[in-house]
């Protein structure tokens, strides 16, 4: 009898869990349940993240300062390799297939000024977005301690 009222709490968990994924895919929250307060979960977990790299790329490649540098770049790639790193680095529950950031940007002769516009893209997409100041900051900072890995020429 233990057994049998055992296999029906379960049952009854595995239902309630399956409607609440549901519920939050529904409301783009991304997975559930979101008991860690990671930037990754603050950010709108998957579909947060993939929602605002979305927007940041198509800005960055439409952006005058910058867009020359993603002319030949297969941008659906590029969204899905950025997501998994933003992921990681929030602290979620991700994988990264892609390069390390020094070997990605090795010969692009990207510049501080096309960092900076790249950074200034996405701070505009996170206000767009709404996302809160404190948020932004953690975010942004966390890009910028990646400079010297992506800035490979002076200017
Ligand atoms: C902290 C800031 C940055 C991060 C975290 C970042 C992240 C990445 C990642 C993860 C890749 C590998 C993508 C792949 O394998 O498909 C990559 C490649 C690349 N990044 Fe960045 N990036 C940053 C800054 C920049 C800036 C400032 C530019 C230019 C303005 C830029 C342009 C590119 C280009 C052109 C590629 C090559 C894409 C390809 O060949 O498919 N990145 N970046």
């Amino acid at each position: 009898m233990r057994f049998v009222t055992l296999i029906a709490v379960g049952v009854l968990a595995a239902s309630v869990s399956g409607c609440a994924n549901y519920y939050y895919d529904l409301i783009g929250r991304g997975e559930w349940p979101h008991e860690d307060n990671s930037l990754y979960s603050r950010l709108g977990g998957q579909q947060g993240v993939a929602a605002m790299v979305d927007g940041w790329v198509d800005a960055a490649s439409a952006d005058p300062r910058i867009k020359g540098q993603f002319a030949k770049v297969d941008l659906t790639r590029f969204k899905a390799v950025l997501a998994q790193w933003v992921c990681v680095n929030a602290s979620g529950p991700c994988v990264y297939t892609g390069p390390g950031l020094i070997d990605a940007h090795t010969g692009l002769a990207i510049s501080e000024a096309d960092f900076n516009a790249f950074i200034d893209d996405l701070k505009k997409n996170l206000e767009a977005k709404q996302v809160s100041t404190d948020d932004q900051e953690q975010l942004l900072s966390l890009l910028q301690t990646r400079r010297g890995s992506v800035v490979q020429v002076k200017g």
